[in-house]
C-alpha cells in the first residue's frame, strides 16, 4: 500500500481523508503539480515549484506551511515508496471552511496539502513514445486562465474519451482554428527544420517540459519559432510532438487520420526526446 502525505503526514493511503467541505472538492479550488520521477530522482523539481507558486498567487490562495520543506516531502515519499520511475502528484486547495459558499473562505483558513505518487515503470522507455502518438482535434472550450495548472480537468477528461472513442492516444484542442495544446500537454510541429510552438499566454500552461526542451533545442541550434500555427498547418507539417512531465518528449504521427513523417516518429522529436531525458537526468535531484 502507498504512503501518501497528507497536512503534515505520511499515512497509508486508505487513512488520508479530506474534509466533504474541502473547497478542492465542492469548487475544483486548487492547484496542482506533476514532477516525474527517473532513476529514483526528481526532473525539474524547481521548474514545478515555481510553477506553483505562480498558480497560487494568481488565485490568491494561502501557501500551504509546508511550502519550504516540498523538495524534502517529495524525496520521503520516493524513499518510502521505492519509486524508481514515475510520477509525484501534489495538490493544494484552499481548504475546508466548514460549510459551502462561493465565497472564499475566511482568512486563516488552512491550505489542503496532498502529495502522492504514481509508479510508471518504463516512463522513460514509452511504448506510446515508440510507436508515435495518434491524436484527433476537438474545439477547445475551457476557461480563459490556462496558464494556471487548476484541478478544473473536465474538459480534458472530456477531451481524453472522446480521443479513446475516436481509437486515438489523446485530443489537440483548437481555438480559432488554431492549436492550443493537448489535453495534458503542450503542442509542436516541425516544418522545414523549424520548431513551430504556440507563444506563452493565458491561453495554455507555461509548461516546464515545454521551457526545458526549447533551451535544449536552442542549445543544439535548433530553430524554434513561438507562434501559433493552424489544424492544416500541423496536419501538413514534416513531423509533430507533444511534451509533459509524464510524457517528455512524445512524437505525434497522426491528426485527424492524417499520417505525418509517413506514420513513424519523426527524427526531430526522437532526437529532442533523448536530449530531454539526458539532460534531464544530469540535472535530476
Ligand atoms: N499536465 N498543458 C496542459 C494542459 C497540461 O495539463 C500539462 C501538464 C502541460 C505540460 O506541462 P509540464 O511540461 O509542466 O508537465 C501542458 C500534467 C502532466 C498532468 O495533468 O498530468
Amino acid at each position: 500500500m502507498r504512503t501518501v502525505y497528507l497536512n503534515g503526514d505520511y499515512l497509508p493511503e486508505d487513512e488520508a481523508k479530506v474534509s466533504v467541505f474541502d473547497r478542492g472538492f465542492l469548487m475544483a479550488d486548487g492547484v496542482y503539480e506533476v514532477t516525474s520521477v527517473l532513476g529514483g530522482k526528481l526532473i525539474d523539481f524547481d521548474g514545478h515549484l515555481v510553477r506553483l507558486r505562480r498558480s497560487l498567487s494568481e488565485l490568491d490562495m494561502q501557501e500551504p506551511a509546508a511550502m519550504g520543506d516540498l523538495l524534502e516531502i517529495h524525496r520521503e515519499l520516493v524513499a518510502r515508496n521505492e519509486i524508481d520511475e514515475g510520477l509525484i502528484y501534489l495538490q493544494v486547495t484552499r481548504g475546508n471552511p466548514g460549510d459551502r459558499d462561493f465565497h472564499y473562505p475566511p482568512e486563516g483558513t488552512a491550505p489542503t496539502l496532498v502529495v502522492f505518487t504514481q509508479a510508471k515503470p518504463g516512463l522513460a522507455a514509452s511504448p506510446l513514445a515508440q510507436r508515435g502518438a495518434r491524436v484527433i482535434s476537438v474545439p477547445d472550450m475551457r476557461w480563459g486562465r490556462r496558464d494556471i495548472k487548476t484541478v478544473q480537468l473536465l474538459y480534458p477528461s472530456m477531451a481524453k474519451m472522446m480521443a479513446q472513442k475516436a481509437g486515438a492516444d489523446d485530443a489537440w484542442l483548437v481555438q480559432d482554428g488554431l492549436v492550443t495544446e493537448g489535453t495534458s500537454n503542450n503542442a509542436y510541429i516541425v516544418k522545414d527544420g523549424r520548431i513551430i510552438t504556440r507563444a506563452l499566454s493565458n491561453d495554455i500552461l507555461h509548461g516546464i517540459t515545454r521551457a526545458a526542451v526549447l533551451r535544449f533545442a536552442r542549445e543544439a541550434q535548433m530553430e524554434i519559432e513561438e507562434r501559433s500555427f493552424t489544424l492544416d498547418e500541423a496536419k501538413d507539417a514534416d513531423e509533430a510532438f507533444f511534451t509533459s512531465a509524464s510524457g517528455f518528449v512524445t512524437p505525434v504521427v497522426e491528426i485527424d487520420g492524417c499520417k505525418l513523417s509517413g506514420g513513424t516518429p519523426g527524427a526531430v522529436a526522437t532526437r529532442l526526446r533523448e536530449i530531454y531525458i539526458d539532460e534531464s537526468l544530469k540535472r535530476a535531484t
